[in-house]
């Protein structure tokens, strides 16, 4: 029976407001929960504190996690991983909740194959790269953000008649890059997921400059390509003048929407629901308004997400 568990976060939007649930779900049921600080790294030192339904009142707009966040390279050593289970015991903590993306949600699946740990997964991350989850949590708000930027670069792009290349996140996933540029009417964009052809792109820009077309929007996945080696090669191939933005870490930033709080109401409320009925090694994810529960060695394989008919219709479109 769970009657203590704690809590680990990695780091995007959506991640406050899925603690909050998680933690009055289990205020529900009388169960204690404690927060994990700097993620795998708290666990392995034993850092934690204990989280009450005030504790995470206030939260639920907040970017980020309250509980901070580590990429836990300690974590990989046996050494380590055998101080994170003394910490559990010493804390008599009857299970976990990691919420994650594919680094955090393989030390949850380790901790369960490798040491009997319970463990639930809540799938986070901008890259919405978690296998057989539609939609993790932080993604909607990464596009959004990143849109709302590229909104503005437009303005000046079309005032100053002028070729952007803009760079997203997105190491070895096009999500944003692809969402991004369907939404931002962008002319092109580069993928991990396809081939590019340079050349091709500047015959279009000369092709469109020779029909009066003086604006343009090439979007970057930052995996892919650098946006000003983009620029670089389309300047020198077209004689063009271009621009760069790179929009970093302020994609995995600011306040939540809508889309990902609700998400992160019912995918909090769901782990904990899940926990509590001894199920364990398996992560939550919602589709057509259901709850899934899929095994943690599914949703830590790669994901192979498919954009050519959003990448066609881009190219329809612009
Ligand atoms: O995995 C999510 C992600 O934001 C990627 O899109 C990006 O490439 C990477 O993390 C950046 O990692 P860090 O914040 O550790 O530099």
């Amino acid at each position: 029976m769970i009657k203590r568990f704690g809590v680990i976060t990695r780091d995007c939007a959506g991640i406050n407001a899925a603690l909050r649930a998680v933690v009055r779900t289990a205020a529900t049921h009388q169960v204690e929960v404690f927060g994990v600080i700097r993620g795998y790294d708290g666990l392995i030192d034993g850092n934690l504190r204990p989280l009450d339904r005030r504790s995470v009142s206030g939260i639920i707009n907040l970017g980020g996690t309250i509980l901070k966040s580590a990429r836990s390279e300690r974590f990989l050593t046996e050494e380590n991983q055998l101080q994170a289970i003394k910490t559990i015991e010493e804390n008599k903590l009857d299970g976990l909740i990691v919420i994650g993306g594919n680094g955090s949600l393989t030390g949850a699946h380790l901790l369960a194959t490798k040491y009997g740990v319970k463990v639930i997964g809540i799938p986070a991350t901008i890259d919405n790269d978690v296998n057989m989850v539609d939609q993790c949590l932080g993604a909607d708000t990464a596009v959004n953000v990143a849109l709302d930027a590229l909104d503005k670069i437009r303005d000046t792009a079309t005032s100053l008649e002028r070729i952007f290349v803009v760079e997203v996140m997105g190491r070895d996933c096009g999500y944003i890059a692809m969402k991004v540029s369907l939404a931002g009417g962008c002319e092109d964009v580069i993928l991990p997921e396809q081939d590019f052809d340079l050349n091709e792109i500047c015959r279009e820009i000369e092709a469109g400059n020779a029909q009066g077309k003086v604006s343009w929007i090439v979007i970057v996945a930052e995996g892919k390509a650098k946006a000003q080696d983009v620029a670089t090669a389309i300047t020198l191939l077209t004689g063009l003048e271009t621009r760069i933005a790179v929009l970093g870490h302020i994609q995995r930033g600011g306040r939540p929407t809508a889309v990902d709080r609700i998400l992160a109401a019912k995918l909090g409320n769901a782990a904990v629901e899940a926990l509590l009925s001894g199920e364990t090694d398996k992560c939550v994810a919602l589709k057509d308004e259901k709850i899934e529960l899929i095994p943690l060695e599914t949703a830590i394989k790669p994901k192979k997400l498919i954009f050519e008919p959003e990448y066609r219709l881009l190219k329809i479109l612009s």
